[in-house]
């Protein structure tokens, strides 16, 4: 079945007289269970598609549709609770609360929407067993190394039992043996816990650790190739 499926997409931004064409003509399908990698050059609009497909951003032209909807018929608060039920998004830069706890960081979209912690109390419990942190509970991110303050993140985006998980970058930011863990964590997120995910990463080896590898180039795909087990060995040391 197709979780997401754009359709002739381009997003363009208007920028005073100037207008820059960033995605062109972008047709892509996953489907559930896939673990899509994105590369491309810095600037080839990698995030700027991650975000439409995302429902963060609307396209300029042409369609994105998640589970059969096309989220241009969504009302804003509709899109917002599709955004909230259906996806998890991790970005580069972890974006936690610095004064939180990291239960209360890992909670902070349930308490946002009004949840009792009665309620998430054992989703709280099964997202921490995730990311190995139950002894970290009650530190705050600044006790935490990056590599932690990443699970933390990846913990936040899971406690909605989203089916699609959006990552920019995410191992960006962290050195080579915490980023392996990481996408360790995330291939087994994809996996056991059967989530559908769409990375966006700069890192062969990361993107390796998915089903299918899409090549962006100047806003265009330029390639779409399934990834096979003989790839991942020739690339992963
Ligand atoms: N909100 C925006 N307004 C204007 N230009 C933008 C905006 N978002 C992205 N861009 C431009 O779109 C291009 C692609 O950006 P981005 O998607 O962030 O690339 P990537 O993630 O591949 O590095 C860049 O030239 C960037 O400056
Ligand atoms: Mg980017």
């Amino acid at each position: 079945m197709n979780v997401i499926q754009a359709v002739k997409v381009n997003r363009s931004f208007v920028n005073g007289k100037e207008t820059s064409h960033v995605l062109k003509d972008i047709d892509l399908t996953v489907e559930q269970g896939e673990f899509i990698s994105i590369m491309g050059p810095s600037g080839s609009g990698k995030s700027t598609l991650l975000y439409l497909l995302g429902g963060l951003d609307m396209p300029s032209d042409g369609t994105v549709s998640i589970n059969g909807t096309d989220l241009s018929t969504l009302k804003d608060k509709e899109l917002c609770s599709m955004r909230n039920r259906d996806i998890g998004f991790v970005f580069q830069f972890y974006n936690l609360v610095p004064n939180l706890t990291v239960e209360d960081n890992i909670a902070l979209p349930l308490m946002i929407a009004g949840r009792k912690r009665s309620e998430y109390k054992d989703k709280l419990e099964e997202c921490l067993e995730i990311i190995g942190m139950k002894d970290k509970r009650k530190l705050t991110p600044r006790e935490l190394s990056g590599g932690q303050q990443q699970r933390v993140a990846i913990a936040r985006a899971l406690v909605f039992d989203p089916k699609i998980i959006f990552l920019d970058e995410p191992i960006g930011n962290l050195d080579t043996k915490t980023g392996i863990k990481l996408m360790e964590l995330f291939r087994d997120i994809n996996q056991k816990y059967n989530k559908t995910i769409v990375q966006v990463t700069h890192s062969e080896s990361a993107a390796l650790y998915g089903s299918k590898l899409i090549k962006l180039v100047d806003g265009q795909i330029t390639s779409v190739e399934e990834i096979t087990p003989d790839m991942k060995i020739n690339t992963v040391s």
